[in-house]
């Protein structure tokens, strides 16, 4: 079980910076739905969870696998599992103020990054996510404690930068917020990223794959995608008929049928 959010809990919203936030799109011209930027970070799993976490870790360290500066390991079972019968999403729902739910791709569910020791650059650059929401928890950090450059602080652009303790976790809706992971300078940093959407498909569900990108397993994530945006307009198309007397409703849920095909298009370049 994950420890509950602190009833004092400060979040920051899009509109804190830009008056403008649901007029600004991402990198993949997708404008924002919620008002919702990050929490700061809180403590989520106890010391003793948080033992029975990096013990996982260090059973799957041989599937990790490198990209540009970072190892990551993916898809790891028994990690899904707790996080499955966790109170998670409840969790980071009452966070946001909209129902989440863990990402219908199994493969996003959650992955590890890990900072190898002695590693001299960050273990990723300035970026926005191809997912929605991600909750980012820190699991491990070790190396000098000097506060500044290279800490293994967690950096947003224009919503501050947060140092963690292992055992905390910080929500950030990653599509829409500049972010980077610094490097713990002598040491190393493990974090465990869970991603979420929002589970209201009136709202736009981000998510992006790329078809011909080799990251992981392409040919199963691509059906992965396929069969969760196939999924929404089923429902979306169901929507229709339940109200087809209304045409504000017909129009809202061919506009959303339209994002979902032409999603699914852009994947295929
Ligand atoms: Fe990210």
């Amino acid at each position: 079980m994950l420890m509950d959010v602190p009833v004092s809990l400060q979040r920051k919203c899009l509109s804190d910076t830009n008056p403008q936030w649901w007029l600004t799109p991402n990198l993949n011209n997708v404008c924002p739905e919620i008002n919702f930027a990050c929490c700061e970070p809180f403590q989520v799993i106890s010391e003793k969870e948080l033992t029975k976490f990096i013990d996982i870790i260090n059973k799957n360290k041989s599937k990790a696998v490198q990209y540009s500066r970072s190892f990551t390991i993916r898809g790891i079972p028994e990690i899904d599992e707790i996080l499955g019968c966790s109170n998670l999403e409840m969790i980071l729902s009452k966070i946001v103020g909209i129902e989440l739910k863990m990402h219908p791709i199994k493969v996003e569910h959650s992955h590890v990054n890990l900072q190898a020791k002695n590693e001299e650059s960050a273990v990723d650059d300035w970026h926005l996510d191809y997912v929605p929401f991600v909750f980012v928890i820190l699991l491990e950090k070790s190396g000098k404690e000097t506060v500044g450059v290279n800490s293994g602080r967690l950096c947003t652009k224009d919503f501050g930068d947060f140092s963690m303790k292992p055992g905390e976790g910080i929500l950030l809706q990653g599509s829409h917020v500049l972010h980077k992971a610094e490097m713990c300078e002598e040491g190393s940093r493990t974090s465990l990223v869970i991603s979420l959407v929002p589970k209201n498909i009136e709202l736009y569900d981000c998510t992006m794959v790329y078809k011909h990108r080799p990251t992981y397993d392409e040919q199963s994530i691509f059906y992965d995608f396929i069969s969760y945006r196939m999924a929404n307009i089923k429902e979306m198309g169901q929507n229709i008929l339940s109200s087809y007397h209304s045409d504000e409703n017909i129009k809202f849920w061919i506009s959303r049928i339209r994002d979902e095909c032409m999603i699914i298009e852009n994947c295929l370049i």
